[in-house]
């Protein structure tokens, strides 16, 4: 099923947002959680590190599975997803065990081991990806390396001023991510509003990655400009 919360703006967005995932880290602590990175879930994040501050909540259970990263990035390179998951989610938030992604095999390995996720959080590409899988992705898209579309390459620049944005990456699949237990996607802006629409009113079709996650457990949260 799913439930839409419309909130009036970006920091509305993140309260919501942090309390959506503190209630289920409160009552599953061990929480296996596919966790996005790209602008729209900075603001939860650090909602969740002022809770763990606070001594409020506590994340050292947390599973964090990493979603998607570039391919051929050499180590230590600063576009890195794996190290923007770290700094914005993992470090600050107390997280003590990581799922990387690099090798597809190796990390579909891992998630069965783990029993597959808890939680799936994600933000929607403006071209309504999820992770990376580019349209077309159908529901049964594995883990795998793919090509940027020149879309994602314009919306991703804006992360690395001044660098070039990869031209390949390797993302979680749909599979994986229509597993997930349930999932919550967060948009923010007007920018996504037609994609949101897409993705919600529309036909479920792989030209919209996003329009698969209604058949899951999936919870919604939009601000006004993304969902008037
Ligand atoms: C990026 C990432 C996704 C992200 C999405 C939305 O390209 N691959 O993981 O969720 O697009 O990004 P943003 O939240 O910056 O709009």
């Amino acid at each position: 099923g799913v439930t839409v919360h419309v909130v009036p703006d970006a920091p509305a967005l993140a309260d919501a947002a942090a309390e959506w995932l503190a209630q289920r880290i409160a009552r599953t602590p061990a929480l296996t959680v596919l966790v996005a990175t790209g602008q729209t879930p900075m603001g939860m994040y650090a909602q969740l590190a002022e809770r763990v501050r606070a001594g409020t909540l506590d994340c050292s259970g947390v599973t964090a599975v990493q979603l998607d990263e570039y391919a051929g990035l050499p180590e230590g390179d600063p576009r890195s997803l794996r190290a923007w998951m770290l700094r914005s989610f993992v470090t600050p938030l107390g997280v003590q065990t990581v799922v990387p992604l690099l090798d597809p095999a190796a990390f579909t390995g891992r998630l069965a081991a783990l029993g597959g996720l808890d939680v799936a959080v994600l933000g929607l590409g403006p071209n309504g990806h999820v992770g990376f899988n580019e349209p077309p992705s159908g529901p049964d898209a594995p883990t795998r390396e793919v090509a940027l579309t020149p879309e994602s390459l314009r919306s991703n620049a804006a992360y690395w001023s001044g660098l070039t944005v990869p031209t390949r990456a390797v993302t979680a699949g749909m599979d994986v991510i229509l597993g997930a237990r349930e999932t919550l996607l967060l948009v923010s802006g007007a920018h996504k509003c037609a994609i949101l629409s897409e993705a919600l009113d529309g036909p479920e079709t792989p030209l919209v990655p996003a329009s698969f996650l209604r058949r899951t457990a999936l919870t919604v949260l939009a601000d006004r400009d993304a969902r008037p």
